[in-house]
């Protein structure tokens, strides 16, 4: 086309501040996991060598799509559902698909979970749970019934803590770009490595904890010849960096043209290893001190998810000499940062794909899909909510997430291709990448994500997990997710309020 008509760049919200992205975008993909499943995953997997395999999957698949996803979004300038259809007009649903899903899905239940956080730093203060903090857990606290098909009544302080957490989400997406998320992430990720780095000093002092720490790391290379290491390495990967959910396409949407994608990618992913890597100081320090002061064995004592957050953590802090409740806040605290930084993340991908289409404007949509976002949390807050959350999070933080990032390759690496995103992102890299990176967008990152569906699967249908009827999962993991793609599908086909101008 001639030059004479000058290309109107709509007004696009713009981070103020490259630190302020970097923070953001660490922000989503620091998270709970990394705090209570990556620690974990290491000590089991080989102590300190775990990390070989980590840095791998990183490197071969995570960074990959991070750059992918922040080149994707910098490039077509909008949110997930408008990048893919400016990719390739058939593929916006894919978009669409990806923010429902985490959107109606994961960050119900992960809402929930930082509710509990949020009633536990209450609890702390007078140490609430008593001598059984099992019990205390899963029957007063949770009324855990005999499963999903018992619901139970409505947990009130769940329920409070619950309004309160989407309270918060909506304050940090309503102000928009730079003075809500921005500022938010500004203050609570600075906030999150002060606690944590707290955390792990007090621990270090208290007695054992030199052990646990030990446990931790002690390196077993033998462990590596395993494939459920590799395979627990690259799914925790995968979740941990926040890939697949349509948020990072969004963030990296809000940059300055003049923006080294590379560079920040890899920094971004240092943030999110650093972070889990010395929160498993802090956890097993714990456990050690643990040991030491019952004086069982750390195999008896470790736990992770759920069980170490309110079991193992309550105990051990009922166990300490002087402040044990300061020590509580600051626990507690740590994981209510890491994980509101992560669920406004995708407040802010679903609103801005809203935007981006029907141009409605931010504070409506914000303010509808945090209400329907506390409404829907809600079913997670019943003494049934225990097995709906793990059926739920089984599906699609698995079978979800990994269908979701291997589309996103198909499209990228093989359907759209005018795209030349290696050529966009490497405009102003310090370091430009190399072929290599086609290579893993089109062939292995693909072949990981068949093997690791394939593993789930397998798995699946031969031990149901958690000891669940595989009917059960099978129809609420799938339901979920036909569910939500039958809502993208349709929300794709919806015309576009202003035209979209394809690259
Ligand atoms: N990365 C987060 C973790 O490690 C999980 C996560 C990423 C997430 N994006 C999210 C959770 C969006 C909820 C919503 O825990």
């Amino acid at each position: 086309m001639a030059q004479t008509t000058p290309v109107m760049e709509p007004h696009r919200a713009q981070w103020k501040t490259r630190i302020g992205f970097l923070l953001a975008a660490a922000g989503s993909a620091v998270g709970l996991g990394n705090i209570w499943r990556f620690p974990y995953l290491a000590y089991q997997h080989g102590g300190g060598a775990f990390l070989v395999p980590y840095v791998i999957a990183l490197l071969t698949a995570g960074i990959p799509l991070l750059i992918l996803e922040f080149g994707l979004g910098h490039k077509m300038r909008g949110s997930a559902p408008m990048s893919f259809a400016k990719a390739n007009p058939h593929w916006e649903w894919l978009g669409w698909w990806m923010v429902t899903f985490v959107m109606f899905g994961i960050v119900l239940y992960y809402s929930v979970v930082i509710a509990w956080c949020v009633c536990y730093l209450g609890y702390s203060l007078t140490l609430a749970w008593g001598p059984d903090p099992n019990a205390f857990f899963f029957q007063q606290f949770l009324g855990a019934t005999a499963g999903p098909h018992v619901i139970g009544d409505i947990r009130s302080p769940i329920l409070l803590g619950l309004v309160i957490v989407w309270l918060v989400n909506w304050a940090c997406v309503f102000f928009g770009v730079e003075e809500g998320i921005e500022r938010a992430n500004k203050v609570f990720m600075p906030l999150l490595f002060l606690l944590l780095l707290i955390l792990v000093g007090w621990t270090m002092t208290l007695p054992g904890a030199w052990d646990g720490i030990g446990t931790y790391l002690k390196p077993d290379f033998a462990k590596l010849a395993k494939p459920t290491v590799w395979i627990d390495a690259y799914s925790q990967a995968f979740f941990s960096l926040s890939v697949g959910f349509g948020i990072m396409i969004v963030y990296a949407s809000y940059l300055p043209r003049h923006t080294d994608i590379n560079r920040s990618a890899f920094q971004v992913a240092a943030m999110d290893t650093l972070v889990a890597f010395i929160a498993g100081l802090a956890v097993f320090g714990t456990l050690g001190y643990m040991m030491t002061k019952t004086g069982k064995p750390l195999t008896e004592l470790v736990q992770h998810g759920i069980g170490l957050a309110f079991v193992a953590y309550p105990q051990a802090i009922s166990l300490l000499p002087g402040l044990s409740s300061v020590f509580g806040v600051v626990f507690f605290l740590t994981l209510i940062f890491a994980g509101i930084t992560s669920s406004m993340s995708i407040l802010e991908a679903f609103t801005a794909a809203v935007m981006d289409k029907f141009h409605y404007p931010r504070k409506v949509v914000v303010t509808v899909l945090s209400i329907a976002g506390f409404l829907g949390g809600i079913i997670f807050a019943t003494g049934g909510g225990l097995s709906w959350l793990d059926l739920v999070d089984h599906a699609l933080s698995h079978y979800g997430l990994f269908l979701a990032c291997l589309l996103q390759c198909l499209v990228v690496g093989w359907l759209a291709k005018g795209l030349h995103l290696r050529e966009h992102v490497n405009e102003h890299s310090s370091f430009p990448l190399g072929r290599g990176f086609e290579v893993l967008v089109r062939f292995v990152i693909p072949a990981v994500i068949l093997v690791l569906l394939g593993n789930d699967f397998t798995k699946d249908m031969r031990e149901p997990y958690s000891g669940y009827p595989w009917l059960a999962i099978i129809l609420i993991g799938r339901d979920w997710l036909v569910v939500t793609l039958i809502a993208a599908l349709f929300v794709a086909m919806r015309p576009w309020r202003k035209p979209l101008d394809r690259q």
